[in-house]
């Protein structure tokens, strides 16, 4: 079992043989990890999360926010015949609620395996399938101006390492006053151990330490990274890339959901929160 540091909010299972540490990690160190992590660990994160997900559910976090109540991306109606890009989508749940909304969904993701489960969703279903693309959320393989829409729900944005380019690539293909609206860990809980239980209520680390969380293996290679930024950073790279923060959605862990995912747990989510979704207008 890895050493796992102080902070480690991962959203991912459990920790891997190796090192778990906090060092730096460039973008292509960060790409290459994660691509394989997520590649090795697709099949392991839809079985265990799978049906808590749903196949054709939006949900936003382990706290179990569902877009058909939130209606963050947009009042009920408004997302028939839009563009949506779904960012780090995983097996696409969220792009196929989309789809039944009447939208045009696109689930990208850096991992093969993870798109992969989605046409596997789709071939046990029937009917038209999601649009998938791999690609790395850094560099978005499509035109200026393609999309009205762009999602995120725990995808791409904590797995990234230059997240201020990553807003500038939404900007950039969103049209103007298109909503960007993205969850990720809430930057508080990177202060506090990354256990369900009384010893994850404790800060032990520094809530303004930027250091990723990184796992890497005997050469000292990264094999798992998670990049973190304080709330004021998200907000600086939103509005920097052209983005005007309409919401700051901090979801409370509601009565009766007993289910725990890794560090997400009832106990802790009823003194702080787990998750903050930014909601964003392409200026
Ligand atoms: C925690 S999963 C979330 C997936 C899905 N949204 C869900 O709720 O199940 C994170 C996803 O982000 C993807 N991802 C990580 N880094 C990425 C990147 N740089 N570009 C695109 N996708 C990325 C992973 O492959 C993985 O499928």
């Amino acid at each position: 079992m890895a050493t796992t540091p102080d902070t480690a909010p991962s959203i991912h299972a459990e920790d891997e043989d190796g090192d778990a540490v906090r060092r730096d990690a460039a973008p292509a160190e960060t790409s290459r990890a994660s691509r394989s992590w997520w590649d090795r660990n697709a099949d392991e994160y839809q079985d265990e999360h799978g049906e808590f997900l749903g196949d054709d559910r939006f949900t936003w976090c382990p706290e179990g926010l569902d877009e058909a109540e939130a209606r963050l991306l947009g009042p009920a109606g408004s997302l028939r015949g839009l563009d949506v890009l779904e960012i780090g989508a995983g097996a696409a749940q969220c792009s196929r609620w989309l789809a039944a909304q009447g939208a045009r969904p696109v689930a990208l993701d850096l991992s093969f395996r993870q798109l992969q489960h989605s046409r596997r969703i789709d071939l046990g279903r029937g009917g038209e399938p999601v649009a998938v693309v791999q690609a790395d959320a850094e560099v978005l393989p499509f035109a200026d101006g393609a999309f009205d829409l762009a999602c995120s729900a725990y995808g791409a944005v904590p797995f990234c390492a230059d997240t201020a380019a990553l807003m500038r690539e939404v900007h950039r293909v969103l049209r103007p006053g298109g909503r960007w609206v993205f969850s990720v860990t809430h930057p508080i809980r990177w202060a506090f151990p990354d256990e369900p239980g009384p010893e994850g209520l404790t800060a032990t680390a520094s809530y303004f330490d930027r250091t990723p969380y990184v796992e890497q293996d005997e050469t000292g290679q990264a094999t798992y990274v998670e990049h973190h930024r304080t709330l004021g950073d998200r907000v600086r790279e939103l509005t920097a890339a052209g983005f005007q923060l309409l919401d700051l959605v901090e979801p409370e862990w509601p009565a009766g959901l007993e289910q725990e995912w890794g560090g997400w747990s009832p106990l802790r989510g009823r003194h702080f929160p787990g998750t903050a979704i930014f909601v964003a207008r392409r200026g």
